[in-house]
C-alpha cells in the first residue's frame, strides 16, 4: 500500500474514533470550523433545523416548475425505451430542460441561496445537476445509493432534492437520518462497518422520509445525515432532480453569479460528473491545508 493511502486510510479510521463520524479526521476537523461559523451567522427558524439537524424542507410549492421539467423528460420516456431497464437512468438534460432549470435556480431559489451564502459567507455555486430516474429491482444488493450512507466532502457541500412528482412509501423516497441521530448511530458497532449499512424497519419509520408533494424541496447536508435512497415497489419509479451546491469564496468574491463555474465546467455541471464538487470540496492531502485556511 502506498503512504498516500495508507494516511487517508489511519485518517479515516481516526475520524470514526474520535469524530463517531464516516468522515476522515481531517474533514472533520474542518467540518468543526464551518460549523462554529455557520452556527454564528444563523438568524431564521429554518436554518437553526439545519444547523441541529442537518437539513431543511422549504416549505414553498413549485409543483409548475415540475410540471414544465416533466413535460420535457416525457419525450426521452416516449423514444427512449431503455430508461426502465436499469436501476438507475439519468435523463439528458437538453437546451430547454438547461433553460428551465437555470431559471429556477436563478428566480425561485435565489432567496434560499443568498440566505445560505450569508450563513457560509461565502458565494454558493451549482456543481452538478442531474434528473434521475430510480426503478424497481429486485434485489437486496447495494445498487445504488440505497443503503444508508454519507457523502465523504467537505460541510460546505450541500444537496437539494426536488421531487418531480408525490413521493410516497410505494415510490422509494430518500430517507434522512438527521445530523445529531446520525451521532447516535455510528455506535461502536457501525461505525466501523464499511460504507453504507442497514437500519431496521422500525426504527427507519423515525427518522424523515420525503413523502412530500411534487414540487417540495430538502436542503440537505449529505455529509452529516446518514441518508439512503428506498427502493420503489414494483411497477413503480421515482424522478427527482437533484442539485449539488457549494459554499466557496473564489477570488472574484464580487461573483454573485450561482453558475459561475459554468463555463470553464460545462460539462461537469450538466453530466451528473462529479469533478467540480470533488475540486470546491474533496481535497486530497496535499490540500487539506488550503481548505482549512480557506474557510477561516
Ligand atoms: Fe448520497
Amino acid at each position: 500500500m502506498k503512504l498516500g493511502k495508507a494516511i487517508s486510510k489511519f485518517d479515516q479510521f481516526l475520524g470514526k474514533v474520535f469524530f463517531r463520524s464516516m468522515l476522515p479526521l481531517s474533514y472533520n476537523i474542518i467540518n468543526k470550523r464551518l460549523n462554529k461559523k455557520i452556527k454564528k451567522n444563523i438568524n431564521s427558524k429554518s436554518f437553526i433545523q439545519f444547523s441541529k439537524k442537518g437539513y431543511f424542507v422549504i416549505n414553498k410549492n413549485f409543483s409548475g416548475i415540475a410540471d414544465d421539467i416533466n413535460e420535457q423528460i416525457s419525450k426521452e420516456k416516449i423514444t427512449n425505451k431503455k430508461i426502465n431497464i436499469k436501476s438507475l437512468h439519468y435523463y439528458s438534460i437538453n437546451t430547454e430542460l438547461k433553460k428551465i432549470i437555470k431559471n429556477f435556480i436563478n428566480i425561485n431559489l435565489k432567496e434560499v441561496i443568498s440566505d445560505l451564502s450569508s450563513i457560509y459567507k461565502m458565494p454558493i455555486y451549482i456543481a452538478n445537476v442531474t434528473l434521475r430516474k430510480t426503478n424497481h429491482f429486485n434485489s437486496d444488493e447495494e445498487k445504488y445509493n440505497n443503503y444508508f450512507h454519507n457523502d465523504i466532502y467537505l460541510g460546505n457541500h450541500l444537496k437539494v432534492f426536488f421531487n418531480l412528482h408525490d413521493m410516497n412509501i410505494k415510490n422509494g423516497p430518500t430517507v434522512i437520518i438527521p445530523s445529531d441521530e446520525t451521532k447516535k448511530i455510528l455506535n461502536y458497532k457501525n461505525r466501523f462497518k464499511k460504507r453504507g449499512f442497514v437500519v431496521k424497519n422500525e426504527q427507519e419509520k423515525k427518522f424523515f422520509t420525503n413523502n412530500l408533494k411534487k414540487g417540495a424541496l430538502i436542503v440537505c447536508n449529505t455529509c452529516e445525515c446518514l441518508h439512503r435512497a428506498s427502493v420503489p415497489e414494483k411497477y413503480e419509479t421515482r424522478d427527482i432532480l437533484t442539485l449539488t451546491l457549494i459554499a466557496y469564496p473564489t477570488k472574484n468574491q464580487n461573483s454573485k453569479d450561482i453558475f459561475n463555474f459554468e463555463k470553464e465546467y460545462e460539462q461537469e455541471i450538466w453530466n451528473g460528473n462529479s469533478n467540480l464538487a470533488k475540486k470546491l470540496a474533496k481535497p486530497g492531502l496535499s490540500n487539506l491545508l488550503h481548505f482549512y485556511k480557506t474557510f477561516n
